[in-house]
């Protein structure tokens, strides 16, 4: 596949942008950056022209494939009526009362943005109601990139430390280390170091900060009782459990994870799969801890907060996800299992050691000969460089994929996309990697 124009177009954007894109993660991409044109429900098209399976989905946010027709109807017709207020209007209520009916632990809503926005109006919530400084992050997880935050998201083990009681590495230079100071990192899916972190130091401790799966770090789901027991601690303690639910959110399910998982957190928040694309991020929560905004205590902001493009395209993809959610997820949770299962029977024909991971429409490939994922440390242990190299024959092949392994997949995907991409990969693996 030529990938001409886009060797070209790098270069040309390498001379302005720095390193030639608009944010790191996208430097990943194999076999270097690629520049798109346009996209269409599960399909991506570059510059040269070909086209793909996009299982990318924008890193997420397209769970209704691309430019969803009802989502873009909605916003066209926004377009000629004002882009925005800097006030209320009708339509940011009408979604925050969607918000509140469908997700378990939303009683109260603020709209931000992206995700790192809303991450960091929870914890400011969750900081404010006792007056507590310290907020558990588990190791490997990704909460967005602002300096308290961007902590051990992806640390080697020779920075990582003690097992249960990691270091808190910094990823970028130019973060100062008391950035991280009020934050404890932990490892994932261990109730009996988190017993014990309690004991020492409950009443020190603000919230509990995590996705409900780790979709960011082999989407190892949560085992039986860990989420449970966090609710547990958290509630002894007067601390806040906080879900980031930017990943999973509308994906596992419209009430997301915490309906997924029948635990119900504090609070929690939502950004990709919330808006088809368009920049919106919520933050929800029960009353007695968002009332803490209600009542001016804890100030939120920001200029582009609710704007009515980016809510007609929240209401337009929650209400589409509302009316048809007996048929759409059921349809991504079938797909998702028929790509999961087919893609553990194709390594498993080419001798390839992998577990396949995730949830309905987030399905993960890891390769690794463990017999289990139970946090980042096993699962950063995988074979990279063998899973770039399928990676990048399967843009070759017409089909985008995450380098970190997992695959995305949108109510407009279809039986016969995955039964493409299957053969594809079938055909990439018998030829050896
Ligand atoms: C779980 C999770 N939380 C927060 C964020 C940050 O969201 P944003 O990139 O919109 O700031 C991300 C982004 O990937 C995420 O995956």
């Amino acid at each position: 596949m030529a990938l001409t124009k886009s060797v070209e177009w790098l270069k040309r954007s390498q001379q302005v942008l720095a390193g030639g894109v608009s944010s790191d993660v996208r430097r990943a991409e194999l076999p270097h950056p690629l520049f798109f044109q346009s996209g269409k429900g599960s399909r991506i098209v570059d510059v040269d022209g070909n086209e793909y399976i996009d299982y990318v989905l924008g890193q997420g946010p397209l769970l209704l494939g691309h430019s969803p027709r009802p989502v873009v109807e909605a916003v066209h017709e926004q377009l000629e009526k004002g882009l925005v207020y800097a006030a209320q209007h009708e339509a940011e209520t009408e979604l925050a009362e969607l918000l509140v009916q469908a997700i378990p632990c939303a009683e109260k809503v603020r709209f931000n943005s992206t995700g790192s926005e809303a991450v960091v109006s929870a914890l400011r919530v969750a900081r404010a109601r006792h007056n507590r400084k310290l907020v558990v992050k588990f190791e490997g997880q990704w909460h967005g990139w602002y300096d308290s935050l961007f902590v051990s998201t992806a640390p080697t083990l020779d920075q990582a430390g003690a097992y249960d009681h990691p270091n808190p590495v910094m990823p970028s230079r130019g973060q100062v280390q008391n950035a991280a100071e009020n934050l404890l990192v932990m490892p994932w899916n261990d109730l009996d170091v988190m017993e014990k972190l309690f004991r020492q130091r409950g009443i020190e401790i603000a919230a509990v900060l995590t996705e409900p799966m780790m979709c960011n770090a082999g989407s190892i789901a949560p085992l039986p009782g860990f989420l449970e027991g966090l609710r547990k601690l958290c509630s002894e303690h007067g601390a806040a459990l906080i879900f980031d639910e930017v990943i999973t959110g509308f994906r596992l399910g419209l009430g997301g994870a915490q309906e997924a998982f029948g635990v119900t957190p504090d609070m929690a928040t939502y950004a990709k799969g919330i808006a088809s694309g368009f920049t919106l991020s919520a933050v929800v929560g029960k009353a007695e801890w968002m009332d803490l905004i209600s009542e001016g205590k804890v100030v939120h902001a920001g200029t582009y907060n609710s704007n009515p493009v980016v809510i007609a395209a929240g209401l337009a993809t929650v209400r589409y996800l509302k009316e048809n959610q007996d048929t759409v997820y059921p349809q991504l949770y079938r797909l998702g299992e028929l790509l999961r299962e087919g893609l553990r029977q194709r390594f498993v024909k080419a001798g390839i050691p992998a577990l396949l991971g995730g949830q309905g429409p987030v399905v993960q490939a890891s390769l690794t000969d463990a017999a289990t994922l139970r946090n980042y440390r096993d699962w950063v242990r995988r074979d990279v460089a063998t899973y770039s190299k399928l990676v990048t024959r399967l843009v070759d092949a017409g089909v985008r994929t995450i380098t970190r392994g997992t695959w995305y997949l949108s109510s407009a995907h279809t039986e016969e996309d995955v039964a493409i991409t299957l053969r594809e990969v079938e055909a990439i693996l018998s030829r050896g990697l």
